[in-house]
């Protein structure tokens, strides 16, 4: 059944869990992250970007939702928009029946310059109330995502600020996250701490100084009540880049958040981390592999089956790592 992101994080609050909270664009997906929940007993938070929705196509992606509720009915299910780039975006998603959607406001417009505090209280504060008055959910973000080890957000696939930031926009501020929250009446605070979205996040295993989860900790010191969420939190799983490069891929070296840093992230207040890219390089390498052991087959279907198995198999990881399994 179909659950706010309010309601479902306040549960991971009072137990002490975090939420993966996953991309999905299509069927397969969809069906990665619905039968890894049944598998594990977990609830589900399923996103979609804007690029989701234009890849799907709205209708398509709004029955996709009603076939995994009505496949999983004992599934507590919150379907909410990623990274709304204005107010009429995030209508748009509550009128095709979200329960819960992201107003970024960290960013103009465009999704590439950073926005002034003004511009974000203005867009995030209207989105919350006219989702509050349809009983849907609100996601804000404070500070800028990216990498502390350039300046430069995670720009690879086009998602986040362009060209060099200033450092002291890429970590949040407890105080500026605190006065927003009280401005804006969002139900959940996405942070900046270091982590970038897409593939390339660290040129190395990531340390304490790229990797600000002390500054996740001040927040949660600032604002204990507050479920915060994680950005770019995929792992990057090496064993999943050796296998699109042993097999005709060609992705360079690089790193992304591990496990242990996002469990220290839930024990101090974060409740939903979004992954995208791990499930992305899980079907790629799936479908790579495929396709070179059964250079025979021209079924779409068994390697779409390959690909899925791979993606369910991060979503159970992830589910059971973060401690939402056995909480549905
Ligand atoms: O926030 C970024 C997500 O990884 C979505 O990426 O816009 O390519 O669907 P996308
Ligand atoms: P990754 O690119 O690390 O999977 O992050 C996805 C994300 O933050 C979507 O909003
Ligand atoms: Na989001
Ligand atoms: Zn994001």
């Amino acid at each position: 059944a179909m659950i706010t992101l309010r309601q479902l994080l306040d549960h991971a609050a009072e137990h002490g869990y975090g939420m993966p909270a996953f991309n999905a664009n299509n069927m397969e997906q969809v069906h990665a992250i619905m039968e890894a929940a049944r598998e594990v007993d977990s609830p589900v938070i399923m996103q979609a970007s804007a690029g989701a929705r234009k890849y799907a196509g709205v209708p398509f992606y709004r029955h996709l939702v009603e076939a995994a509720l009505e496949t999983y009915p004992d599934i507590p299910l919150c379907v909410h928009l990623d990274h709304g780039a204005n107010p009429a975006a995030c209508l748009r998603a509550l009128q095709s029946g979200f329960s819960s959607v992201m107003m970024d406001g960290s960013l103009r417009e465009d999704g590439k310059t950073p926005a002034e505090y003004e511009y974000n209280v203005g867009v995030t504060g209207k989105v919350a109330e006219m989702a509050h008055a349809g009983g849907v959910s609100v996601e804000g973000e404070i500070g800028v995502l990216g990498s502390l080890e350039t300046g430069e957000a995670g720009k690879e696939d086009g998602v986040g600020a362009e060209g060099k930031m200033d450092k002291d926009k890429l970590l949040t501020d407890p105080e500026e996250a605190a006065r927003f929250v009280r401005d804006t009446h969002v139900d959940a605070l996405a942070i900046a701490c270091g982590t970038s979205h897409g593939a390339y996040k660290f040129t190395r295993p990531p340390t304490g100084d790229i990797l600000a989860i002390s500054r996740i900790k001040e927040i949660h010191q600032r604002l204990p009540d507050t479920h915060l969420v994680m950005h770019g939190s995929s792992q990057v799983p090496q064993e999943w880049l050796e296998i699109i490069n042993e097999h005709g891929g060609q992705i360079p070296e690089t790193y992304g958040v591990p496990v242990e840093e996002v469990q220290e992230g839930i024990r101090n207040g974060v409740r939903k981390v979004n992954i995208d890219t791990d499930l992305r390089l899980a079907s790629t390498g799936a479908v790579r592999k495929h396709l070179a052991e059964n250079p025979s087959n021209f079924d779409p279907r068994k390697f779409l089956k390959a690909s899925t198995e791979a993606m369910k198999e991060i979503c159970k990881a992830r589910y059971e790592a973060f401690g939402s399994a056995g909480m549905a």
